[in-house]
C-alpha cells in the first residue's frame, strides 16, 4: 500500500496560495489572528471572513483540480484494480492524507481522501459538535442545523494547538505501508512532519515530491522536485508498470 502525504504545494498551480512561500498566506495574515482557538473566541467575525475569502475561492468555480491531483486519483484506481478480492489487505492501495483544506483532491477524481486538517467545505457545531457540509459564507448568525444553537458554528479545520483528525487511522497506515511519498509539504508543521521519520525506521522506500528540497529532503531515499503538475504524473507514470496494471 503507498502513503501520500499532501500539502499546499500540490494546489499551488490551481491557483491556491501555499503557507510559507514568500507569498504565502502567513506572510499575509498572522497565525494568531486567523488560525488558532484563542484567535476564534476574540474575533470570530475576522476569523469567519478570512476562511469564507477562501471557503469562496474553492466554490466560485474559478479553481479546478490540476495534473498532480488528477494523477493520483490515476494511481488510486489503478491500485485499486490490482487489490484481488480475497486481498488480506481490505485496504485500499493508496492511502491519501492530505494537510490541504481545499477539495481539489476529490474534485480530481480521488475517492478516499483523509483531511487530517479539516475541510474548507465543512462547519462544525461547538455545541453539539456535529459537523456538516457548508459552501456558502458562515458567521455568527448561523444555527446548527442539527441542534439549533444560534451562533455556534466553526470551520471545520484545524487551528494550531488543536489535535489534527484521523490520527489513530493515519498511523495504523502509516505502520502498514509499502512505501511513503510527500508532495508539495514544507515538512514544518507535526505531526505530519514526523511521518517520514516512521517511515523511515520501518525501512520503507520514502519518495519526495516537491518544488525545491525542503529541511526535511535528506531524510528521503528519493526526490523530484519541480512543479507538481510535472513531477506527479512523472512519478505516477514511473510506478504505473510496476504494479501490474
Ligand atoms: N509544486 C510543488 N510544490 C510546491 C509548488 C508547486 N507548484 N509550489 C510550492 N510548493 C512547495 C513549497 O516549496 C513548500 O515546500 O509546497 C510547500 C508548501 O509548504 P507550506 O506553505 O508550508 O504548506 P504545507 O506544508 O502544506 O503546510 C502545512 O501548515 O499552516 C499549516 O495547516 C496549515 O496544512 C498547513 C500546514
Amino acid at each position: 500500500m503507498i502513503f501520500v502525504l499532501t500539502g499546499a504545494g500540490i494546489s499551488r498551480e490551481s491557483g491556491l496560495e501555499t503557507f510559507r512561500d514568500k507569498d504565502g498566506l502567513w506572510s499575509k495574515v498572522r497565525i494568531e489572528d486567523v488560525a488558532t482557538p484563542a484567535a476564534f473566541k476574540k474575533n470570530p467575525k475576522l476569523v469567519h471572513e478570512f476562511y469564507n475569502k477562501r471557503r469562496r475561492e474553492l466554490t466560485d468555480g474559478h479553481i479546478k483540480p490540476n495534473k498532480a491531483h488528477k494523477a493520483l486519483a490515476r494511481l488510486e484506481a489503478a491500485l485499486d484494480l490490482t487489490q484481488p478480492e480475497d486481498s488480506v489487505r481490505q485496504g485500499p492501495g493508496l492511502f491519501l492524507v492530505t494537510q490541504n483544506v481545499d477539495n481539489l483532491h476529490e474534485l480530481g477524481g480521488s475517492k478516499r481522501v483523509c483531511h487530517t486538517h479539516g475541510s474548507l467545505t465543512s462547519a462544525k457545531c461547538e455545541a453539539c459538535g456535529a459537523s456538516f457540509e457548508w459552501l456558502r459564507d458562515l458567521g455568527l448568525d448561523d444555527v446548527c442545523p442539527r441542534c439549533q444553537a444560534p451562533g455556534r458554528l466553526r470551520p471545520d479545520v484545524v487551528w494550531f494547538h488543536e489535535v489534527p483528525y484521523h490520527l489513530g487511522l493515519i498511523e495504523e497506515e502509516l505502520y502498514s505501508c509499502d512505501l511513503f511519498v510527500s508532495i508539495g509539504t514544507s515538512g514544518v508543521v507535526y505531526p505530519a512532519a514526523s511521518y517520514i521519520n516512521v517511515a523511515k525506521r520501518r525501512g520503507v522506500p520514502t519518495v519526495e515530491i516537491n518544488l525545491e528540497p525542503t529541511v526535511s529532503s535528506s531524510y528521503f531515499d528519493k526526490g523530484f522536485y519541480g512543479p507538481a503538475t510535472e513531477a506527479v504524473p512523472a512519478w505516477v507514470e514511473s510506478i504505473l508498470p510496476l504494479i501490474g496494471t
